[in-house]
């Protein structure tokens, strides 16, 4: 097989991008590991940036998202008792979108066939060759047979433990990297969400955050430790820890239920550089993790996704040979900025194992400066909403 884009994942970096190309006319492959059902069974992100529903809009795939979506105008920071509000409306011109990373798959999936977006599921051993030649191709596995498919550039939008990363060699990379002493249990219900706004809680117990899918479905965090394990963790003590940790007010209101689905992820900052070697282009998680405070990771993989695309739409219709150039500069300025505020928001509002009475001072004299400055609210509502392109 030729194709002109070969694309490694069809996460949400690997889908927005083979649509944004095939929307210019590019020929495009997606080759995925996992099944299409698979994919929609990750339960991740819930709050989409301007950034990332533009790109949907700009596809015209953006209506179920206007339509079932719940634009929020502001979140809460919580410390016990005290609730500050960051009204990101008023400080910014701006909302967020919350709407689950499922749907947002769901929706690039199902225009697909119909805009000539081919997607190869279920490709076992995707290997990269020749990444640093004019002639680059991948091989894998699918039906019991080797296949290969040649191509002008190949993208690498598949996730933090995928081989497109491994094919930069290590002389010519540098990776950045912090793990967290904790994880975060993440609880998804069929209740209606115990507040309208999201609240990000810091409490002696460690941090908890409620959010939403919709007015029925409610998706809950809670700080845990490395070693513990999802059997630990019955509904019932989960509603209970959620009711203390996020405060007084949240816990009246808070609805429980069954889970639909229960998971562990651990919590990790991560940068790789640079984020193209030769003609291997890589986007989203391949190339760097956020840790989830402040909702980040999927909209940094939009960012990227943008910048790829106009890098490579240049290149085609244009002659443009800069952008492929600049590419890995440009998308990099942006991520180091989602990483900062994300490793910032995780400082603030976690409990850290080794934390001493000082590091806990720093949070509450941090917290107290945001509650009484609308500088400090701005450059928080500034990042959340999404820094420009
Ligand atoms: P991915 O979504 O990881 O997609 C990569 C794709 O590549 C996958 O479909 C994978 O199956 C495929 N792939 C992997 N290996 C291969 C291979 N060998 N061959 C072919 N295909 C392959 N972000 C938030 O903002 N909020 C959250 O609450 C949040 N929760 C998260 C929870 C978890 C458990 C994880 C892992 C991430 C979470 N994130 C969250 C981050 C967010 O989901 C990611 O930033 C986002 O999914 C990045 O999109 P992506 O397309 O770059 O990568
Ligand atoms: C969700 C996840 C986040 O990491 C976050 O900061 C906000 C919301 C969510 O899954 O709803």
């Amino acid at each position: 097989m030729r194709t002109q884009v070969a694309i490694i994942g069809a996460g949400p970096a690997g889908l927005l991008l083979g649509h944004l190309l095939r929307a210019e006319g590019i020929d495009v492959i997606i080759v995925e590991r996992a099944s299409s059902d698979y994919v929609l069974g990750r339960i991740r992100a819930g709050v989409l940036e301007r950034t990332t529903t533009d790109l949907m809009d700009r596809l015209g795939l953006g209506a179920r998202m206007h339509a079932e979506g719940l634009p929020h105008d502001g979140f809460h920071l919580a410390d016990g008792e005290r609730l500050i509000r960051i009204d990101i409306a008023a400080l910014t011109g701006r909302q967020v979108m919350v709407y689950g990373q499922t749907e947002v798959t769901r929706d690039l999936m199902a225009a697909a066939p119909e805009r000539g977006l081919q997607i190869i599921y279920d490709a076992a051993n995707v290997a990269l060759h020749d990444v640093e030649s004019d002639r680059p191709s991948l091989t894998f596995e699918k039906d019991g047979a080797v296949r290969r498919i040649e191509a002008d550039f190949l993208c690498g939008c598949d996730g933090f433990h995928g081989p497109s990363r491994q094919a930069v060699p290590p002389s010519v990379a540098s990776a950045y990297e912090k793990v967290y002493p904790f994880g975060w249990l993440g609880i998804l219900a069929d209740v209606p969400p115990c507040t309208h706004e999201l609240i990000y809680a810091n409490h002696a117990r460690g941090f908890a955050l409620a959010s939403m899918r919709s007015e029925t479905r409610s998706r809950y965090y809670v700080q845990v430790a490395l070693d513990e394990k999802i059997e630990d963790w019955p509904d019932d003590r989960l509603w209970d820890e959620l009711a203390v940790r996020l405060g007084p007010e949240a816990a009246a209101n808070l609805t429980r239920g069954p889970s639909l689905e229960k998971s562990i992820a651990p919590l990790r900052s991560f940068v790789f550089e640079p984020m193209r070697h030769g003609r291997l282009l890589l986007a989203g998680d391949s190339a760097h993790i956020v840790p989830p405070t402040g909702a980040k990771g999927l909209n940094l993989a939009a960012s990227d996704v943008h910048y790829l695309s106009e890098a490579l739409i240049g290149h085609y219709l244009r002659n443009d040979r800069d952008g492929i150039a600049g590419y890995s500069r440009k998308a990099l300025a942006r991520v180091w900025k989602s990483e900062r505020f994300s490793w910032q928001l995780t400082r603030l509002m976690h409990r850290f194992p080794d934390g001493d009475a000082f590091d806990r001072r720093m949070q509450v004299a941090e917290l107290d400066y945001i509650a009484s400055s609308t500088a400090a609210q701005t450059s928080i509502a500034e990042n959340y909403v999404g820094l420009p392109l």
